[in-house]
């Protein structure tokens, strides 16, 4: 399975920061935002990353991330011109995907929860179709939402509704067989003028080949779009490593855990940050914490 981070958007809602950085770059606490996708793919097993932003964009991320060898990872990069829809990450990384299936991460989701790690891989592993993630929200309406049937079924999918069927928010992760790239080329604009994941999710739903996998209760899903939402991100962040010195999204640690770099390698990488508390803990990893 490939991977896309989609990180460009034009941040509207996070001006003034969002002026001159894109909001992918801006902290979540200790990291920058982007990581925390990265590591959601990461956790799935994915290896062939490509990160979609848009031109002034793409060369912060590029010195940030690098071709991903040192971490065991070969990222690529490609260019949204403008902030066209989601669903247009199918267009841009359609040579990227080739013949495999594909994971799409939205660049400021954040997924933090117990067994999270088996449970992508279980999914990507028996993916038929398209798998999408719920979780119940206060605010659905922010969202794809959701709607599923009493035997757990999804039934209906639909974006940012004003009265929403549900509290079922349509997370920021997405699972798809290859045919999502000739989905995406049949997708049309929406009144909002973009190419969106919501179509894309309702043509395999039309097909009955859409799955819905409920984050829990004891899940945390995040999302970064608004100086609430990013305050309120890095405050958990903040919360549950200084509580129990670990660290969420610590890509370093987790290409570690999958076997994707040694121990050695890790080591190095801490050095290089080991001015910074992160680097420091890159470092205790490396030798064995939290053992
Ligand atoms: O966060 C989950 C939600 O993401 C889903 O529930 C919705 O169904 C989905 O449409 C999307 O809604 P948003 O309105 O929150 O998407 P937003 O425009 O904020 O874009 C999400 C991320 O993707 C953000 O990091 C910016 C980036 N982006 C967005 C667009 C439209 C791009 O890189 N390119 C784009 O063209």
């Amino acid at each position: 399975m490939k991977g896309i981070v989609l990180a460009g958007g034009s941040g509207t809602r996070l001006y003034p920061t969002s002026l001159a950085v894109s909001k992918q770059l801006i902290p979540v606490y200790d990291k920058p935002t982007v990581y925390y996708p990265l590591a959601t793919l990461m956790l799935a097993g994915i290896r062939d990353i490509l990160v979609i932003s848009s031109p002034p964009d793409l060369p912060q991320f590029r010195r940030l991330l690098g071709d991903g060898g040192s971490l065991g990872l070969n990222i690529s990069y490609a260019q949204q011109d403008r902030p066209n829809g989601l669903a247009e990450a199918f267009l841009i990384g359609s040579e990227h995907i080739g013949p495999d299936s594909v994971a799409l991460a939205l660049g400021d989701n954040i997924f933090h929860g117990p067994g999270f790690s088996a449970l992508l891989q279980e999914t990507a592993r028996d993916l038929e179709g398209c798998a999408l993630f719920g979780y119940i929200v206060n605010d659905p309406q922010r969202y794809g939402v959701g709607e599923v049937d009493p035997a757990g079924r999804l039934v209906s999918i639909e974006e940012k509704p004003n009265v929403p069927k549900s509290n079922r928010a349509i997370t920021g992760l997405y699972f798809y067989d290859n045919d999502v790239v000739d989905i995406a080329k049949d997708i049309r604009p929406s009144a909002r003028g973009e190419l969106e994941i919501t179509d894309v999710n309702l043509a395999y739903l039309a097909q009955g080949r859409a799955r819905l996998v409920d984050l829990g209760r004891g899940f945390t899903w995040l999302d970064t779009g608004t100086p609430e939402s990013l305050l309120a991100a890095s405050q958990y962040v903040h919360t549950l490593e200084s509580r129990q010195h670990v660290r969420i999204a610590c890509i370093e640690e987790i290409a570690l855990h999958m076997g994707y770099i040694d121990a050695d390698a890790c080591r190095r990488l801490g050095e290089k940050m080991g001015g910074s508390q992160y680097g420091q803990y890159v470092i205790e990893v490396a030798g064995g914490w939290p053992g």
